[in-house]
């Protein structure tokens, strides 16, 4: 009932050369496909009109890996919501840890996002995850929740069920250790009953919920066959022509 999307973060990888020639690949082979999952490929900032170039008409959409929340002013550096709709990205990921822990985003900063991002038709794909220290300590799902809980503040029913949502443990993010397919499934579906409690079983139907961290060709048919997870946000693996398009398979 839930459409699986795929969505790979480049980060600050590649030029636009690179990029073209990764998405002209994925292009080659997705075109004999019939695809039952949305896929959305977010390359940095500079390659992002080339991207939304080369996957016109095609199966692929474009998103970026952040943006402010205003939509223009003297914020030296940023990138608005405007500027990404001007140039066709219609996908936006929200707080990823790297974000969080780097340049300062907070569940507030995450939660204007996403308001942002919908006033603009910007699909917001919002990351929450925990550290090692807190898995170790059993403090996951009180985490998850208290970061959802920011996110989620004054965001109306209508939105929630549009929302992405990706669960990305910091410790299994560019480790090659990936959490079990058992563990990833415990966080999301903790996630999607703090959505039902939140809103309600439509909400918590609705929702979409991605696993991130190593995931990689070899363990995407597992980690994506669990019921509460509806897709994956890769890293690295999103930028290896062969792995993206078997983890888009699995999803298939
Ligand atoms: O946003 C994707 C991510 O943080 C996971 O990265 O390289 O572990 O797949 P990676």
């Amino acid at each position: 009932m839930r459409k699986p999307i795929i969505a790979g973060n480049w980060k600050m990888n590649g030029t636009i050369a690179s990029g073209s020639i990764l998405i002209e690949a994925f292009n080659s082979v997705l075109q004999d496909m019939e695809l039952s999952c949305d896929v959305v490929v977010c390359p940095p900032f500079t390659a992002i009109e080339r991207a939304v170039a080369l996957t016109r008409n095609t199966a692929i959409e474009v998103g970026a890996q952040t943006m402010d929340y205003h939509d223009a002013g003297a914020f030296t550096g940023e990138i608005s919501p405007l500027m990404l709709t001007e140039v066709g990205v219609n996908y936006v990921i929200i707080g990823h840890s790297e974000r969080r822990e780097y340049y300062g985003e907070t569940d507030e900063t995450v939660n204007a996002k996403i308001k942002s991002a919908f006033h603009h038709n910007l699909n917001p794909i919002v990351c929450v995850g925990e550290s090692l220290e807190q898995r170790e300590a059993g403090h996951t799902i009180d985490w998850i929740t208290s970061q959802l809980k920011g996110a989620l503040a004054d965001i109306p029913k209508e939105q929630v069920s549009q929302l992405i949502i990706a669960y990305e443990p910091i410790w299994a993010i560019g480790t090659g250790k990936t959490a079990t397919a058992e563990q990833a499934e415990e966080v999301c579906k903790a996630i999607r009953d703090y959505i039902r409690s939140l809103y309600d079983d439509d909400a918590a139907d609705a929702v979409r919920i991605q696993y991130g961290g190593s995931v990689k060709s070899e363990n995407a048919l597992e980690i994506l066959g669990e019921p509460n997870i509806d897709g994956a946000l890769v890293g690295g693996a999103s930028l290896v022509v062969d792995e993206f398009i078997d983890i888009i398979k699995a999803a298939n």
